[in-house]
């Protein structure tokens, strides 16, 4: 959000907002770093920490959810919006943290998770005390249909009672029955997770006073999870609709949402980030543009979906650069001059970015730094999940025990009770399962690795012992630390990297990214060999490929990397 409403300024215009120069950092706190010892992440770990997210530049911390929950969905699963897990720790740490963080002159951005709430949330103990009681239309409710005409457990329509067939993200009905009342209820996630009715005014205006109390406290803005699935209008939850649909009130209650929330907030400087699964471009368009006053900038799932194949996420496609490229590009050219993007290959819902678009074995470091280097020179601003700065890799588990994560667990029983092997779903599980990025960070070397003194929550990565903090920050030349720093440095203080216009070259190339930025007479040419090989320029990419001067290397991941070969994963932004 730009400091008024009346000032509201997008990218496009002066001045630039300044989200656009900005670097983001997501924080997982569970997995960060744990101060009290009972295994589990906390805010005294994060704020022992302040000073490794200072010297990589970032400009905004995102913690993913601290607030009180049962932790059926690791916090996304929340039971009292107004305090902090004790888990985590208390109001009164947050409250320094936040203080330290702004004394550091960072942001710190919350998570917002208000498609759903925890089922021990009073508002849902309330609504879900009798059919009268006055918060029960804060959720969605549904009679059963007669036995028969409905679908069954297993999603068979015509087999059972359940309004409609639909499934819930994390494996069975997306409806539960609520015995006491005699309705099933809604949860697009696990039923832990009731959804919110957003038709509701007294729902919607609890929201935004919730949302106002933290930014009166200090926070400065939010990343909301699925906000485009809050506008589920009556008639989508009928049977046969399509699934969650993305109700055409949703436009409306966002900028409902900015009305109450942000606009009279002038003088800060918030950021808005939306979490919206299924997005189009043209969506992303109305949701983004400055002068319709809803978002600064949405996630989009487009280029994480390309490896999913047709039966759910974990049925693994091989990676194919040349859609990502296209995928890539088409956002790049269709937020171009309206709208924003958000970047980013990994967070805590998707595998580590290294072992999934890169090669984590002997090439870990230089594909580590090209897909950084690819991602923070696009237009938009940048998300950076932690440990991803040191170039952490998937986490290696090889038995069911090991996983703590709701959605993978849900989907290993679901399909080994449906007669799947076991072994091919762990396979599955080893590639795309969310516990991949949720590991804990590696400080240090040791077993304890410098997370905490008490034994994790979720084990640490194998190679804890050389992929860790100490030894990246320590590595010189091969530091993926030291090299993110530079790409947040850069988009500081280089306008083309913040503003430029982007072009792709070689779209139908299998192994080579190459794009260039412009802005007025400066242009930066990015050169990236995606594989294991050399590779060979072809001269006639570019014309700073084919001057006799060699042109002035911005950054790159080989040391002397220059004339027209490309060493394996290695990146070059050149200054055209
Ligand atoms: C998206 C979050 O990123 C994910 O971790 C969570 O499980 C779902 N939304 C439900 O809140």
């Amino acid at each position: 959000m730009s400091d008024s409403t009346t000032n509201d300024t997008g990218p496009t215009t002066t001045p630039p907002a300044w989200w656009t120069t900005a670097t983001v950092y997501q924080i997982y706190p569970r997995s960060f770093a744990d101060s009290n010892g009972d295994g589990v992440g906390d805010l005294g770990g994060i704020r022992q920490r302040l000073g490794h997210l200072h010297d990589l530049g970032v400009d905004v911390i995102w913690l993913s959810p601290i607030y009180r929950s049962p932790q059926a969905d690791n916090g996304y699963d929340i039971s009292d919006y107004d305090d902090v897990d004790p888990l985590f720790g208390t109001l009164a740490e947050f409250d320094a943290l936040t203080d330290e963080v702004h004394a550091l002159g960072m942001k710190l951005v919350m998570d917002l998770v208000v498609n759903h709430t925890s089922d021990e949330h009073p508002w849902f103990v309330e609504a879900r005390s009798s059919r009268d009681a006055p918060k029960r239309d804060w959720y969605l409710w549904r009679d059963p249909l007669p036995t028969g005409q409905g679908a069954d457990a297993a999603g068979t329509p015509g087999a059972g009672s359940h309004p409609t067939a639909w499934r819930s993200a994390f494996s069975g009905p997306a409806w539960t029955l609520d015995e006491g009342t005699g309705q099933y209820y809604l949860h697009m996630f696990a039923s832990k997770q009731p959804d919110l009715n957003w038709e509701n005014p007294d729902l919607r205006r609890a929201v935004f006073d919730m949302m106002n109390r933290w930014l009166d406290r200090g926070v400065d803005g939010f990343r909301m999870d699925v906000i485009n699935h809050i506008a589920k209008e009556p008639t989508s939850l009928a049977p046969g609709a399509s699934h969650f649909v993305m109700g055409g009130q949703i436009h409306d209650h966002l900028r409902e949402m900015h009305r109450e929330v942000f606009a009279h907030r002038t003088g800060r400087e918030l950021i808005t980030v939306g979490e919206m699964p299924g997005v189009t471009v043209d969506d992303a368009k109305l949701f983004t543009a400055a002068d319709r006053h809803e978002l600064d900038m949405v996630f989009q799932f487009e280029h994480v979906g390309l490896d999913h194949g047709p039966a759910s996420k974990f049925d693994n496609l091989p990676f194919d650069l040349v859609a990502l490229k296209r995928s890539l590009s088409r956002w790049q050219e269709g937020l171009a001059d309206q709208g924003w993007n958000s970047l980013y290959l990994g967070n805590h819902d998707q595998p580590r970015s290294v072992s999934r678009f890169g090669d984590d074995g002997r090439y870990r470091f230089e594909s580590a730094t090209l897909l950084a280097t690819v991602l923070h020179l696009h237009r938009g601003t940048p998300y950076v999940y932690q440990g991803d700065e040191i170039g952490m890799t998937n986490a290696g588990f090889t038995s069911i025990e090991q996983y703590r994560d709701i959605e993978s667990i849900n989907w290993f029983d679901e399909s080994v009770a449906a007669g799947a092997d076991p072994e091919h779903l762990l396979e599955a599980l080893r590639f795309r399962s969310r516990d991949n990025a949720r590991t804990p960070v590696p400080w240090s070397g040791g077993a304890a690795a410098g997370f905490g003194t008490g034994t994790p929550w979720i084990e640490l990565v194998a190679n804890h012992d050389t992929v860790n903090v100490e030894a990246d920050r320590a590595a010189g030349e091969r530091s993926v630390f030291e090299h993110y720093r530079r790409l947040i440095a850069l988009r500081h203080e280089s306008p083309v990297v913040a503003l430029g216009s982007f072009e792709l070259l070689a779209p139908d190339d299998e192994r080579l990214y190459a794009f260039t930025r412009t802005l007025g007479d400066e242009q930066l040419l990015v050169l990236a060999n995606w594989s294991g090989e050399a590779y060979e320029l072809d001269p006639a990419l570019h014309p700073a490929l084919r001057r006799r001067s060699v042109p002035q290397v911005v950054i790159g991941n080989v040391p002397g990397g220059a004339g027209l070969t490309l060493a394996p994963w290695e990146v070059r932004v050149l200054r055209s």
